[in-house]
């Protein structure tokens, strides 16, 4: 079992342990948010949670209550809401000092079938959590940002200030964000950091549903020992960055100084692995874990929306921010791979 030593630079946590005020997470109950949550309760930190379920499940929010425990827990409320209503997050965000909003709703598929509904999760969502928290008078915003907005971009490895056209309506969406967080700091002196994730992976990142993420889908569908698809050729390529390199960027970001506000940064590891990289990789560490996987992946079309190549320059948030990743995708998948395997075996036992 990761333990907080093993996922933190302890400099960072003792510098977290020193603070005082609440934290708001929105999405504690999805992938990273939990994560974010179970992390500053192990800090001794108060944490209020929002979420509506949209995405997110309380399983997720049962399982960290566990690993924390009761003590722990007794620091954590949460506040069962919609960041579509501007009630919700004023009534989340009162009393808070550090906001790490990562509601939203995730997946470049589902925005390309409803773009709807990812904009008024994704848009109009995040302008309330930064009405909210600007009139709350929160100490700092950091939101989730992400890589699409790189979108057509073709020159790798990406830096912040270098963006294409956005791809899908999901990133239109992160882009807006980017553009309200540094129309806040402009009009209203809002200062606020953004985080552009690069496919992040880990614990309780749901395997389930048509828009899972590939590294959970794929260990899910090996499990049950069914065919694994491959969008396009499988020389698509990913920086993948394990959530324990997230949480990190977050509690940095939340702490940074002034003057290093007011900006994105890259959130990754600042490796690629490719499509069929990764079903290799998959497939060895399932062995050693004793599964046996045997079958050949099965190419089909490219995806509409997927960026094709996906690198991080991770200097400006090293520099800046002081971020340095613990985990590459190999020790990532080491710390990930049994609670899948746990997970799957809950389920179908
Ligand atoms: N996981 C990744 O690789 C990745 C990459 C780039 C950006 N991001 C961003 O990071 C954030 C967290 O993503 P995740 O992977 O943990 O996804 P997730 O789906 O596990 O978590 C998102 C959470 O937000 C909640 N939510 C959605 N709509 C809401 C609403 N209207 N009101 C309140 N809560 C709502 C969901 O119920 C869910 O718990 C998102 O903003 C996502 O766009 C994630």
């Amino acid at each position: 079992m990761a333990t907080l030593d093993t996922l933190l630079p302890t400099a960072l946590q003792a510098r977290v342990r020193a603070q005082d005020g609440t934290w708001l997470v929105t999405g504690a109950a999805g992938f990273i948010g939990s994560n974010l949550v179970e992390a500053l309760l192990g800090l001794g930190q108060a944490v209020v949670g929002l979420d509506n379920f949209a995405t997110g499940h309380r399983r997720n929010l049962d399982e960290v209550e566990r690993l924390v425990g009761p003590q722990a827990w007794s620091r954590f409320s949460f506040v069962e809401g919609d960041i579509r209503r501007l009630d919700d997050c004023r009534a989340a965000c009162a009393g808070v000092r550090h906001v790490l909003h990562q509601a939203a709703l995730g997946s470049v598929p589902r925005s390309v079938e409803d773009p709807l509904a990812t904009h008024a999760a994704n848009a109009t969502g995040f302008l309330n959590m930064l009405v909210a928290a600007r009139d709350a008078g929160v100490g700092s915003f950091t939101y989730a940002a992400s890589s699409s907005t790189y979108g057509d971009e073709p020159s790798l490895p990406k830096v912040e200030d270098v963006i294409g056209r956005a791809l899908s309506p999901y990133a239109v969406t992160k882009l807006l964000n980017e553009i309200y967080a540094e129309v806040f700091a402009r009009c209203y002196g809002f200062k606020s950091i953004g985080l552009r994730y690069f496919n992040v992976f880990g614990r309780r990142q749901d395997p389930e549903g048509a828009y899972a993420a590939v590294i959970p889908q794929w260990i899910a569908t090996m499990l049950r020992g069914d065919g694994v698809y491959i969008n396009g050729d499988g020389e698509t390529t990913r920086d993948f960055c394990h959530v324990a390199n997230a949480v990190q960027a977050n509690l940095l970001a939340a702490l940074a100084p002034e003057e290093h506000r007011d900006r994105v940064y890259n959130v990754a590891v600042g490796q690629r692995t490719s499509l069929n990289q990764l079903f290799e990789g998959l497939v060895r560490q399932l062995a050693s874990e004793g599964v046996d996987y045997a079958q050949s992946p099965v190419y089909r079309d490219f995806r509409a929306g997927d960026v094709r190549h996906s690198l991080a320059d991770i200097q400006r948030a090293a520099t800046r921010l002081g971020y340095a990743p613990t985990h590459t995708l190999a020790e990532g998948l080491d710390e990930a791979m049994p609670w899948y395997l746990e997970f799957i075996a809950g389920q179908t036992a």
